[in-house]
């Protein structure tokens, strides 16, 4: 290594990395000429190329990634080749998929008799008793649609009186969502929409979720947390935390009475639709840190629930990639950063809402760059051996300080070998309670 790579490199950004930087040449190649990417790797000297060329490092849109693992591609990556998906993220990330990932995975643990599937009885809302998971209860009540249309009136007929939020399985950033408080909006929706209850006419699919009416509001507006999550390994398990997740509001107060119930500004808290509200502020772009969310609950209720909130979270991250790790195809080329969709409800429970697999790299405020050119730069060096070079023969072990902004989550590697002395806050919570 020669005298000027030792130093730390500074920028427009900042001084991003306090590990020196290897000038060594990978080459790159992406489907994605965003900024934040771009310019980690131009940072690094790496070499761009084209999918055709020798490449080290491929930065693929989803479609991408699935072509170039399908039977047809015929492409056999080398030991040195690494790519941002896993070929079937889609278990985890398609709204409909994710649940029935989840449930399967709690009537496993329910069948080996696992203290964490332990039941309890809870009263709803209508004054009903239901059975539900006292750990495992991370995901609102949720159906698929058309497929399990007479569970959900079964479910919906025990407390008439809830709020449904219906999701197209295949979309995102909130397009076609809509809320629905009454069973004859439905029937009424499925009839005005001609195709969707008939799967042989349709594709489409929708989930149905008992809507969280009840969330946590800062200012008297909703908001979600969307949470990094680095997943180097299926199997064994190995995962990361971004420390710099933030916060999404609505741009307007939150109000249940029915004729809000179409105000998609009112309920649903994507950026892409808050951006077109006309309360939309530009410099702070709607959103908090999560670490100065943790400051104002610490200071509103105290650091022990606010503590209890957070191991919460990450044992419902944890949870919901244990959920698929046997569904995965655990390719060693493959890394993969979620993006964490989560609300917190007046009780202080966190709800798992969605996961994406390519939450978006564009930047919306001059925070959000910073924050998103760590998060590939801090990305970039975990995934990576010491020497810099992609290798999948590697142990996936990233070194402290490799991990930036980085807490492991979990690395069930390392919890078989030792009963293992994870450091940093965020392990805690999962370790007590598996
Ligand atoms: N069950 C729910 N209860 C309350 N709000 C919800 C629920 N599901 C989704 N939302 C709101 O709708 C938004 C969009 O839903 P999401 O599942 O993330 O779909 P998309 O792929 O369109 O982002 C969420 O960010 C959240 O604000
Ligand atoms: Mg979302």
């Amino acid at each position: 290594m020669n005298a000027d790579t030792k130093k730390l490199i500074s920028n427009q950004y900042g001084r991003v990395n306090a590990a020196p930087i290897e000038r060594c040449r990978v080459n790159f190649c992406t489907d994605m000429e965003k900024s934040v990417l771009m310019s980690n790797f131009e940072r690094r000297g790496w070499n761009q190329v084209g999918q055709d060329e020798e490449w080290n490092f491929y930065w693929a849109s989803t479609q991408t990634c699935r072509n170039l693992f399908s039977v047809e591609s015929g492409y056999r990556m080398n030991d040195n080749q690494m790519i941002n998906h896993f070929p079937n993220h889609y278990e985890l990330s398609r709204k409909d998929l994710l649940v029935k990932n989840i449930k399967r995975y709690r009537k496993e643990l329910e069948r080996e008799s696992s203290p964490i599937a332990e039941k309890a009885e809870v009263i709803l809302p209508g004054g009903q008793v239901a059975n539900r998971y006292v750990h495992l209860d991370f995901i609102p009540v949720t159906f698929v649609l058309p497929a399990d249309y007479n569970m959900f009136v079964e479910e919906y007929r025990k407390s008439p009186q809830s709020t449904w939020i219906m999701k197209p399985c295949g979309k995102s950033q909130g397009t076609g969502i809509f809320l629905i408080n009454k069973l004859s909006k439905l029937k009424k929706w499925s009839r005005e929409a001609k195709a969707p209850f008939h799967p042989q006419l349709s594709k489409e699919s929708y989930v149905i979720s008992r809507y969280i009416d009840n969330p946590l509001l800062i200012g008297g507006k909703k908001f979600d947390l969307r949470l990094y999550v680095l997943v180097t390994s299926f199997r064994p398990l190995k995962a990361y935390l971004f420390q710099l997740g933030f916060c999404r509001f609505c741009t307007v107060k939150y109000d249940t009475s029915v004729t809000e119930l179409d105000n998609m500004y009112v309920h649903l808290t994507n950026v892409s639709v808050q951006k077109h509200g006309g309360d939309y502020n530009n410099i702070h772009g709607g959103k908090m840190s999560v670490e100065n969310l943790r400051l104002f609950l610490e200071g509103t209720r105290g650091r022990a629930v606010t503590e209890k909130l957070f191991s919460a979270m990450q044992w419902l991250i944890v949870h919901s990639l244990k959920a698929v790790s046997s569904v995965m195809a655990n390719d060693r080329h493959c890394f993969e950063c979620y993006g964490y969709d989560i609300i917190i409800d007046d009780q202080l429970k966190p709800w798992l809402v969605e996961v994406n697999a390519s939450p978006s790299l564009t930047s919306t405020t001059v925070n959000d760059r910073i924050m998103k050119y760590k998060l590939i730069d801090n990305m970039i060096s975990v995934v990576l051996p010491p020497d810099g070079i992609p290798d999948v023969r590697w142990n996936k072990t990233p070194s402290p300080e490799a991990l930036g902004n980085f807490d492991l989550l979990i690395d069930e590697e390392l919890l078989e070998k030792e009963d293992v002395t994870c450091t940093g806050r965020t392990f805690k919570g999962h370790k007590s309670r598996n």
